[in-house]
């Protein structure tokens, strides 16, 4: 994988701040975007700006075959059988909510979460509390604790494949199948993992995914959810309205086939074309490698970081963290280690909770800060980084 090359893509780098270089390591929030994303986006806008599957003009058929051609990519990106179980949403958050509120969950039901859920994959679940549906919690990559709470009550395991807070991945496969055992679905949050390695739902087994595709190269405002045909049949509608239906009395209303029924009104028809040019884009560099690539990076940082005494939250092991670091030095909080690498270097990285306050509350911690990696990324970005930092230690030591 040549991240000198893919760079060639991006404009973004060609602005400089400062008269020094951007140094963009933030990509577990938002990844950056190629030329190829933004002329798929601006094609649609310039060249078919219309609305897709109603209009029968040159203009409305357009954007019916973008969207469609779109759609087979992302199924194939991700190994889906149909396309139809591929669902246009706005993010992971959407696709989350959209199984929280359409799952036939009744009183006295479980949904089972890690203890390391990104608030999108908590707060849905805390909410159906008011329809007295339990929530509970395992240890985030514990298969013993997980085995355990997998009591005869939970209907549903809801969890993400790699952490956003710390890069550290779950044994999924092995859930899935214990949780099939139990007579559980299971939705995996993909957010952190679809943009970084393969993941094959059929292999997998698993009945829902959810990603998002800023994550990715691709726009924001949109995501999928995908689900396996026979279980999103039995879902209920969420939103509902234009496009939801095939046809409507002054009394009732005739539901729309799959995935239309879940893809309410008018449509981000530019970020979707968009994220299917993201995934061709990640499909040709090769999901393989871009693993390789970030494990590489990971390595080289984590190596120096643990020589200058810094504590990393997570996986000590950077081959199990994927491109992320989180990290706190002590002496100095994470936000103003953030704001001098942002002053001194243009080096964007994120500080806060991440949005996993739970975690960090239930730690006593009031965050940390957090580089993540991408295929843009090169080894000596990175030691510009490992230099600053150096320069950070010194000044609290
Ligand atoms: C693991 C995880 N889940 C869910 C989300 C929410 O994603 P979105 O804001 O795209 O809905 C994020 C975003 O950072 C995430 O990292």
């Amino acid at each position: 994988m040549n991240a000198e090359k893919i760079r060639g893509d991006f404009p973004i780098f060609k602005k400089q701040i400062k008269g020094k270089p951007i140094i963009y390591m933030d990509s577990a929030c938002v990844t950056l975007k190629p030329n190829q994303v933004i002329e798929a986006m601006n094609r649609y806008y310039k060249e078919f700006p219309a609305c897709a599957g109603r209009s029968a003009h040159t203009f409305g058929r357009k954007v019916t075959e973008e969207v469609h051609k779109a759609r087979v990519i992302v199924q194939k990106f991700i190994n889906a059988k149909k396309t139809n179980e591929i669902i246009f949403t706005k993010n992971t958050t959407e696709s989350i909510n959209l199984i929280a509120n359409s799952l036939d969950l009744k009183e006295g039901d479980t949904v089972l979460t890690s203890d390391k859920e990104h608030n999108s994959g908590l707060i849905p679940f805390q909410l159906l509390k008011r329809k007295s549906i339990h929530h509970k919690m395992f240890q985030f990559g514990n298969l013993e604790d997980f085995r355990d709470k997998l009591t005869n009550d939970v209907k549903l395991v809801s969890t993400v494949i790699t952490s956003n807070l710390d890069g550290t991945s779950q044994p999924v496969e092995e859930m899935i199948k214990l949780a099939h055992q139990n007579g559980s679905l299971v939705l995996l949050d993909g957010a952190q993992a679809v943009p970084h390695r393969e993941i094959n739902v059929k292999k997998l087994d698993v009945d829902f995914l959810a990603f998002s595709g800023h994550k990715m190269l691709g726009p924001s405002g949109i995501g999928v959810l995908y689900g396996k045909l026979d279980l999103l049949e039995k879902l209920k509608p969420f939103v509902i309205g234009g496009d939801t239906v095939k046809n409507s009395t002054y009394d009732n209303f005739e539901i729309e086939d799959i995935p239309k029924r879940f893809e309410a009104g008018l449509q981000n028809y530019a970020g979707i074309i968009g994220l299917g040019e993201a995934v061709k884009y990640l499909t040709e560099i090769g999901l393989k490698n871009i693993a390789v690539h970030e494990q590489e990076l990971n390595r080289y940082i984590s190596g120096e970081f643990a020589k200058l005494g810094i504590e990393i939250i997570g996986n000590l092991d950077s081959e199990k963290r994927s491109g992320i670091i989180s990290f706190n030095i002590k002496g100095i909080h994470h936000h103003e280690v953030a704001g001098m690498l942002n002053e001194s270097a243009n080096i964007m990285i994120r500080s806060g909770m991440h949005c996993v306050h739970s975690w960090f509350n239930a730690h006593n911690l009031d965050g940390s800060a957090r580089i993540s990696l991408y295929v843009y990324n090169t080894k000596e970005e990175c030691e510009v980084l490992v230099n600053e930092i150096k320069k950070t230690v010194e000044l609290v030591s």
